[in-house]
């Protein structure tokens, strides 16, 4: 028997171990063992038990074997059999039980957990729909209407829920194992016998077409949601065996389409994100009192990010004034964490008599783990504002700046301790965003970026390292593609097409819609400050500076792409700007063109590759995948695409160069091609043989 499975007798009863770290995978091994194991319990048992070993039962199929030729026996079969045995059959659950594990679990004949437990069926998730009998078991038991809400959302049940619903039917304290034995005993003891799932009537149906309809939309272009629906459906209209082979035909189908190659690619990109070989060994310092400087939209932010998640906090504003009002906007927020179920009243409690407090002299910060700037992007305020943390902070104390694209190396000369310094990148709203650039310097040790990692997990946030450049990954390819947008709007698109067509790629925002949000004051700022050094071939975008020269800033001033009416979710168009860009347009001499929805997802996506192209030549990200998570989420790139890079590897990288030639023919600066993505086509590789080259 493989070591995948452990089995043995206890009494008269087969105890059947799956034991596949770290998640119990239902890999090709684990699934020859269970088969084997259950022939042996039912050679020699009255009844088995199924139970995990370490942490968890079976978290599903084992995600790294999709994609590659299937292995006999497979996880179909597998939960036929053992529904079929003779023998009853028990599951006892503890951690996860999800996807394919959760289909083991409803083909056993009955199922117990301890109170910690949760089951779900997260394939869609990545881009499939269960495929060992979940579509067609789970209705069964519980009903059609409850099995669609738990498998079109994926979501992680927790066990009392489950209970309720009927999904397992006892939860104890205890081992899984004596959980297991005691139900298992009982059950013989009444002379119970198998009691197969598939043996319930057909679930009464419920008006599929109308969950269709809803999950396709919810689903903003991501089809396995809907497809779960259809699976349902069958399990309410078709034999079970019938049932069962529609879910493999749906599966099937899935399991070819690109989106399950983007989601099960964004699954292993985000879980790589944190491996860097730089931190093999290195120990974190202890991140327990922070910091924070400037208490403005990402101080407040911060601050909240770090409470929520137990730390200390002490905020540094200018004046009382300013900290009386960062500490309004912070309890905001907390109160705000309230109402979502992300604190308890009494962690609000205890944060704002004991763990948070504002201050006015940087003296405060004296005991600080780390300290986190977050005041005006101004090379002068930020080297003064390092210069005096210097004094003042303890020796072993990280010093970071969450500046958007200022030079982080000049920011850590301005202290004794340039090891000490880094690039912490929150992104707005700061207590709500995920992604976290970690903006690694010249001098930053490796002990300060472990540092950096492991206090952005404990925020739960997501990490990428990224190098020192203007505007580091992200905000590097944003400007870029963002120019590209600008230079259709000049040409004779408008900015209402744009968002309209990079939302039906799948974008969370319309990119104008996302300007409006951030404030238009900020890309003018930028501007003028880039006016002297800017290449005379550059086109500007005179339209944007129109606007914010009326006052029309975005959504906090009421105007600005967008009218935003008081009250109401969302910006409507104004002709008046199409106005303003239509004069613009003639001013510069422009005669207006007609750009349909493709053109501009191919301008879009062309001037996104080629830009990322040159941010890994120069090291700034070191693998493509850094910069899938990074545009995952940070920037609202639809996640069943996998990241940029790996559509880009979908799509194919010829013809993005080809496009991105073409387009160079009516303005050769801006279109020049990233001599890294010729390369990749002149010798037929992709982006993802260069994140293999990178882990192997
Ligand atoms: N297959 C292969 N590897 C898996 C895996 C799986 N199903 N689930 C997790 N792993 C790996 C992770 O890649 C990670 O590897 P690493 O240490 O080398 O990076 C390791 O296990 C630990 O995972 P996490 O870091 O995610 O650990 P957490 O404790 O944070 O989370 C979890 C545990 C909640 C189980 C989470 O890993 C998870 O959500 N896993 C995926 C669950 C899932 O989607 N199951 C359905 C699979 S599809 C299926 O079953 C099809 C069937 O219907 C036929
Ligand atoms: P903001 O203007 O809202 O807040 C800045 C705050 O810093 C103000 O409250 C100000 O009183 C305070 N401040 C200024 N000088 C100070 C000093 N010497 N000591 C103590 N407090 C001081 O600015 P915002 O938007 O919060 O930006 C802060 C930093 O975060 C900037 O570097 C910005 O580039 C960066 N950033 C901003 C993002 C955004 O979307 N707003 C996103 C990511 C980074």
């Amino acid at each position: 028997m493989s070591n995948a499975v452990n089995y043995r007798l206890k009494g008269d009863i087969g105890i059947i171990e799956i034991s596949n770290p770290p998640v119990n995978a239902t890999s090709h091994a684990v699934r020859k063992g269970l088969l084997a194991a259950l022939e042996n319990a039912e050679q020699e048992a009255n009844a088995a038990l199924i139970v995990g070993a370490g942490r968890t039962f079976i978290a599903g199929a084992d995600i790294s074997e999709f994609g590659k030729p299937p292995k006999k026996p497979g996880l179909p079969d597998i939960c036929n059999r053992i529904e079929a045995s003779p023998i009853p059959i028990v599951a006892s659950l503890h951690g996860t039980a999800l996807g394919g594990g959760l289909e083991v679990a409803l083909a056993a004949h009955y199922r117990v957990a301890v109170p910690t437990a949760k089951v779900g069926l997260p394939e869609v998730t990545l881009g499939i729909i269960p495929g060992a009998g979940g579509t067609q078991r789970l209705p069964r038991l519980i009903g059609a209407e409850a099995a669609l809400g738990i498998i079109t959302s994926g979501r992680h049940v927790p066990i009392n829920e489950a209970y309720q619903v009927g999904l397992v039917d006892q939860i104890s304290d205890g081992t899984p194992e004596e959980n297991g034995l005691a139900f298992i005993h009982d059950l013989l003891s009444k002379g119970h016998g198998p009691r197969p799932v598939s043996g319930i009537p057909a679930p009464k149906p419920v008006d599929f077409d109308a969950w269709h309809a809803k999950t396709l939309k919810s689903g903003k272009g991501q089809i396995a949601p809907a497809t779960a629906v259809r699976a349902v459906e069958a399990a309410s209209t078709l034999s079970f065996l019938d049932g069962l082979k529609r879910e493999r035909e749906l599966f099937t189908e899935l399991m070819a389409s690109p989106q399950r190659e983007g989601l099960i690619h964004a699954f292993f990109a985000e879980r790589a994100v944190s491996k860097l070989p730089e931190l093999k060994g290195i120990d974190p310092r202890e991140i327990a009192k922070v910091g924070v400087i400037g208490g403005g939209t990402m101080g407040s932010g911060i601050a909240t990010a770090c409470l929520v998640a137990g730390l200390d906090i002490t905020l540094i504003e200018r004046d009382a004034q300013s900290a009386e009002a960062a500490r309004t906007k912070v309890e905001t927020f907390l109160k705000a964490a309230i109402k979502r179920g992300k604190l308890s009243e009494d962690a609000f409690a205890k944060i704002t008599s004991t763990t948070f407090r504002t201050a006015t002299e940087y003296t405060a910060l004296a005991e600080a783990d780390l300290v986190i700037e977050a005041v005006f992007e101004d090379m002068d305020v930020k080297k003064s504002v390092f210069a005096t943390l210097d004094s003042i902070c303890k020796p072993e104390a990280v010093l970071a700046t969450n500046t958007s694209y200022l030079d982080v190396n000049e920011i850590a000369a301005a202290t004794s301790r340039p090891q000490s310094v880094i690039g912490l990148h929150f992104f707005s709203p700061a207590h709500v965003m995920k992604l976290l650039e970690v903006v690694v310097a010249d001098a930053t040790s490796a002990e300060t970026t472990a540092t950096a990692f492991t206090f952005a997990k404990r925020l739960r946030k997501t990490a990428v390292r990224a190098g020192v450049c203007d505007g580091f990954i992200g905000n590097r390819i944003l400007a870029y593609y963002r120019t590209a947008l600008d230079n259709m709007v000049l040409d004779g698109a408008s900015p209402y097409q744009i968002d309209k067509a990079l939302t039906a790629f799948g974008m969370a925002m319309g990119p104008f819609a996302v300007s409006d949000l951030a404030g238009l004051d900020i890309g003018w700022a930028t501007r003028k400050r880039k006016a002297a050094t800017r290449d005379p071939r550059a086109r500007i975008p005179t339209f944007a500076d129109r606007l914010c020269e009326m006052g029309r800033f975005g959504q906090k001033t009421g105007r600005g792409f967008y009218i935003y009416e008081e009250g109401k979710r969302g910006g409507i168009k104004d002709p008046e700007v199409e106005e303003i860009i239509a004069k613009e347009r003639a001013a510069l001499g422009i005669t207006p063109r007609s750009f349909t929805e493709e053109d501009i997802q191919r301008r879009f996506l062309g001037a996104l590759i080629n830009e990322a192209a040159r941010v890994l030549a120069d090291g700034i990200a070191r693998r493509p995948l850094d910069i899938d998570v990074t545009l995952l989420y940070g920037y609202g790139f639809p996640r069943w695409r996998g990241g940029p890079m790996k559509w880009a590897d979908i799509a194919g990288l010829s013809g993005i160069l080809s496009d991105i030639r073409t387009f160079a023919a009516e303005d050769a600066y801006f279109w020049s091609p990233a001599p890294l993505l010729e390369h990749l086509v002149a010798e037929g590789r992709t982006f993802e043989d260069l994140n293999k080259e990178h882990t192997s």
